[in-house]
């Protein structure tokens, strides 16, 4: 596939994203809270110059949850928290068991509030993409996706025709490829190279740099926008902080907790647009939607984050 396919091209979303008011530098400003008048966080797509809040709601393992009532009551309570947040970006796959479809019956029980969906195909074969992408616009109980990632870079030159005949279509609004855990970083850098992504989705967090090099410069070079998955690790950063107190520079960007320095250092970094942390518990989304307000680390508390957290 050709990047003529996929318009418009990076030069146009560079401007796009430059008069969308993109951050340009890795030293964003620390303002205050009161100066941000506790306005959320945002982050242009490049192609489209369109804002999504920086935190979005991973769903892997926390919404498999299949019929339980109790996991579905709690799930209920982080949806709609997350959304009253102004959090809208909510990631899945068809790979995530029965995630999509519990994300569609909890937001009809919400009354289909304002969301961004981000689903995967992660199949083979031109035929079985494109049926899967119709199971999950069902299963989500919406006309039309908002973003279809490649998952894992599964047979990615087969989906991308389909992708992009969609989005032409007005059946998906952007199309994207995902990798985590640093898994095929050089195969994902030749696709970003290749081709114009919307989206792009990867591993980054303070435990895991590895897209700091590459992925992260080609991202803002390519003008794709940047899905950071795993920012929790899994959930092993908590474990390396355990029992350790806040420091004191938290409350410089306006940390109350772990959750909101490990999210605002992927946030503050200028390629990112939103990272994605899952859980299954509202008392924990409530700790990190948290991270959608207050100041952001600067250059230098980015810097000490990694001397004493990575
Ligand atoms: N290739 C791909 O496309 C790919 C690969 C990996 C991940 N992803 C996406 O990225 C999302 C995030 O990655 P992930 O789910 O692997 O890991 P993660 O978000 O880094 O970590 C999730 C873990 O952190 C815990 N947690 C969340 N908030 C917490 C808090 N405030 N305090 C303490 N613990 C907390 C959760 O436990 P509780 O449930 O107890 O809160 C859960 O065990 C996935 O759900 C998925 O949507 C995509």
């Amino acid at each position: 596939m050709s990047v003529a396919d996929l318009p418009p091209d990076p030069a146009r979303r560079r401007a796009l994203a430059a008069l969308a008011g993109t951050a340009a530098t890795l030293a964003l400003p620390r303002r205050s809270a009161a100066a941000t008048g506790g306005a959320i966080h945002t982050r242009p797509i490049p192609s489209t110059g369109e804002r999504v809040p920086v935190i979005g709601l991973g769903t892997w393992i926390t919404f498999d949850v299949g019929d339980s009532v109790a996991s579905r009551a709690e799930l209920l309570s982080v949806l709609r928290d997350f959304l009253a947040a102004g959090g809208r970006v909510v990631d899945s796959s068809p790979m995530y068991g029965s995630a999509e479809a519990v994300i569609g019956e909890l937001a009809g029980e919400l009354r289909r509030p304002p969301m961004f969906s981000a689903t995967k195909i992660w199949t083979f074969g031109r035929w079985a993409g494109e049926r899967q992408v119709e199971r999950s616009r069902s299963l989500w109980g919406l006309e039309r996706l908002d973003l279809v990632q490649v998952h894992n870079l599964l047979d990615w030159r087969t989906h991308l025709p389909t992708l992009a005949a969609m989005k032409r279509e007005g059946r998906i609004r952007y199309l994207g490829i995902t990798t985590s855990h640093g898994r095929r970083h050089d195969e994902l850098e030749r696709a970003m190279r290749e081709v114009a992504f919307d989206f792009v989705q990867f591993t980054y967090s303070v435990a895991d740099r590895d897209a700091e090099p590459r992925l992260l410069p080609l991202a803002r070079d390519r003008g794709a926008a940047v899905i950071a998955n795993r920012p929790f690790d899994g959930g092993a950063l908590f474990d390396r902080v355990r029992g350790r107190a806040l420091p004191a520079w938290a409350a410089e960007i306006d940390c109350a907790n772990w959750a909101q320095v490990f999210l605002k250092f992927i946030v503050s970094h200028p390629a990112v647009t939103c990272a994605i942390p899952a859980t299954s518990q509202a008392a924990h989304l409530r700790e990190n939607v948290g991270a959608l307000t207050g100041r952001l680390p600067d250059g230098a508390l980015r810097q000490r984050i990694v001397r004493e957290l990575g």
